[in-house]
């Protein structure tokens, strides 16, 4: 049972005839901020009241009057209270309330009713570019991905996982162009994807290199000269009398002065690492035998896309060994697709788009290129470059056809990183013009930073792989497990930490506000109180070694004769706290955003430590009161158990 949205089916119910838009003014019911004004909170007289041109307290008053006269009020609520400028306070009864309770109670779903309309999503998610390494970005699409889709199938949706790797594009061409001049024979049988992760690596850095040499070197030479004409050409102004222009050429100065600097010292940097570079005999010696390697290894992507045999043969013979090291952390997440259809799924698809969109005078030709324009964007879409290939945009477009014509789904969603949100913007509005009408959304989401406040890297200045990442996080929850005096055996202890380990990062990932950047901090992330896995595994463990002690099977209390009571102002706010899982669960839904999970299960593990601090459970007043206890801790336990499933964590027996 949702608690919030009966009140907002109420209050819509109650306001029709009042208002102009009843569902929205319902909006404004929301769950109190401090228990002295109930449960719930209604302020939506004020605005009401402002358009009726009538007193807020006389409209409260009107609503109240008319929701007391609805069937079931009554038994729901407690009279309302009309406090201040015109809120209304609602507290529900208790009888209710407990009603609830024990309904969720022998409930296998926790009381939490499916959707009334429910929708079939395709969910676009983790969609690495194959053959290099998973990174630390790559965690936070896998993690909320799969979160979204266990709630949206919580709550009765149909959810089609689709993981849209890039399996297709520049770095084969890079891995090709490698193997065919660097390849090491006798790595490549022993260990395929560490050797082509070698081999494009080194194309990458020789890339790199000449690409810093040609190009970035020369620009950023461009850009100091530049900055220092400006500095002297304010320099040179001099004073003119006039003291606000003065201060404003000052700032000016200022500025450019601080560019300079700035410009310097990247200039150095680059210099720096380029020098590096050449005082490697081998790596320059390498560069100078493959000279321009970044058009060589596209001229081998071209090869692969135009059906080469040689190059369609090593991409064959090398995919398989990449998706095999990526299933290896797909296992360790414990992620699982039900569908992987790359970018190489779509080549063939890629043309007709083209001719499609140019039939329907979608594309049309401009610099070669073919383009779509979109209103509102400077620049076009790019579907077709001049020389022929498709883009990443192309691809997706393709996959929207695919993807409406096999699955018909209502809304498909990409949980992508932030930097592509104007790509997503672009594809949503092409295939808008294209005839695609169903929801399109890009849940994206910011970036993971190091504590330095920089996009998370290594020491070596690599982004950090990502079972490196799992590995060590599992480490430093070794050192949680091997503290606990419970855990009997080494490998009870090493499972524990393996759960606490990834549990703190996938927990760490959904617990802020997928929008915003966060800061990657192990110590942080494996903190046993404050927000985090542990603190919330933790909390299970303690609820599940309160049965232990009981010698009571939950089960079987379930289905006996015990009853819930609840009498004392904690298990009253706790009861209140289990109830709003349902209202957790479709608000994440509603806006794919599982924080909103990780704040309630915090929440109740919150509301439990209150109620186990001020009411005794084994050691109850009486064997009623105490089995009452018992089965409030038993809904604890299988709401945070389920809740943590949702997220993707596993819970401990104990720790
Ligand atoms: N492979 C892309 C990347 O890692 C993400 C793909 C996201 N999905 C999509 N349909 N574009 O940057």
């Amino acid at each position: 049972m949702n608690a919030l949205a009966e009140l907002r089916r109420r209050f819509t119910a109650a306001l029709s005839g009042l208002a102009e838009d009843p569902a929205k003014l319902s909006e404004m019911v929301l769950p109190s901020q401090d228990p002295k004004f109930g449960d719930y909170q209604a302020n939506c007289a004020m605005p009401l009241g402002k358009q009726l041109g009538k007193a807020p307290r006389d409209v409260a008053a009107q609503i109240v009057q008319r929701l007391s006269e609805q069937d079931g009020f009554a038994a729901m609520c407690e009279p309302p209270e009309i406090a201040g400028p015109g809120f209304i306070n609602l507290r529900l009864q208790d009888a209710w309330l407990t009603k609830q309770l024990t309904a969720a109670l022998t409930d296998e779903h926790l009381g939490v009713a499916p959707t009334a309309t429910p929708r079939k999503y395709v969910i676009d998610y983790s969609s690495p570019n194959v053959a290099k390494p998973m990174h630390v970005g790559h965690i936070r699409s896998t993690v909320i991905g799969d979160a979204l889709t266990n709630v949206l199938r919580y709550l009765g949706n149909e959810v089609i996982t689709d993981n849209h790797i890039g399996d297709w594009g520049t770095q084969f061409g890079m891995i090709i162009y490698g193997y065919k001049n660097f390849r090491d024979e006798v790595a490549l049988a022993a260990a395929p994807v560490a050797e082509l992760g070698r081999l494009y690596k080194l194309v990458n850095q020789i890339g790199d290199y000449q690409a810093t040499v040609a190009e970035t070197l020369p620009t950023l030479a461009e850009k100091l000269a530049a900055a220092e004409e400006r500095v002297e050409d304010l320099k040179a102004a001099g004073p003119s009398g006039d003291a606000k222009e003065d201060k404003a050429i000052a700032k000016k100065l200022r500025q450019a002065e601080g560019a300079v600097v700035e410009l310097r010292k990247e200039i150095e940097a680059t210099e720096a690492k380029v020098a590096a570079f050449e005082a490697d005999p081998v790596l320059s010696k390498l560069s100078s035998e493959h000279p321009a390697i970044g058009a060589s290894a596209l001229a081998e992507t071209a090869k692969l896309h135009s059906g080469d045999a040689e190059n369609v043969g090593l991409w064959e013979r090398f995919l398989p060994a990449c998706l095999a090291e990526l299933q290896l952390t797909y296992d360790r997440l414990g992620v699982s697709f039900d569908h992987t259809l790359g970018e190489s799924f779509y080549h063939d698809r890629l043309a007709p788009v083209v001719d499609d969109l140019k039939a329907k005078g979608l594309a049309r030709e401009s610099d070669g290129a073919q383009c779509v324009f979109l209103e509102g964007y400077e620049a076009p879409l790019i579907v077709q470059k001049k020389d022929g290939a498709f883009l990443y945009a192309t691809t997706d477009l393709a996959t929207i056809e695919y993807r409406a014509k096999e699955w018909a789904p209502d809304a498909v969603l990409y949980v992508v990183d932030h930097r592509q949100s104007l790509h997503f913007e672009q594809l949503v509005a092409a295939a808008r013009l294209w005839g695609y009408d169903q929801e399109l959304t890009h849940v994206s989401f910011g970036t993971v930073l190091g504590e330095d406040g920089r996009p998370y890297k290594t020491r070596s200045g690599s982004a950090v792989g990502l079972m490196g990442l799992l590995d060590e996080a599992v480490e430093c929850a070794r050192a949680i497990a091997d503290k606990s005096s419970i855990l009997e055996t080494d490998a009870e202890r090493a499972e524990v930490a393996e759960r606490i380990g990834i549990g703190a990062i996938k927990y760490a990932d959904l617990a802020h506000n997928r929008t915003s950047d966060y800061v990657f901090s192990y110590d942080k992330m494996l903190a046993m109180t404050g927000n985090t896995a542990a603190y919330m595994q933790y909390s299970v463990a303690r609820v599940k070694s309160i049965f232990g002690k009981s010698g009571i099977d939950p089960t079987a209390l379930r289905s006996s004769d015990a009853e819930l009571r609840l009498t004392e102002p904690a298990e009253r706010a706790l009861g209140i706290e289990l109830l709003r899982f349902s209202e957790a669960l479709e608000r994440v839904a509603a806006e794919y955003r599982p924080h909103y999970l990780t704040g309630y299960l915090f929440d109740v593990a919150g509301r439990f430590a209150e109620f186990f601090e001020q009411c005794p459970v084994l050691k109850a007043e009486d064997e009623a009161t105490k089995k009452s206890r018992l089965l409030l801790c038993d809904l604890v336990a299988r709401t945070l158990e389920t809740g943590l499933a949702l997220l993707g964590i596993r819970v401990v027996e104990r720790m």
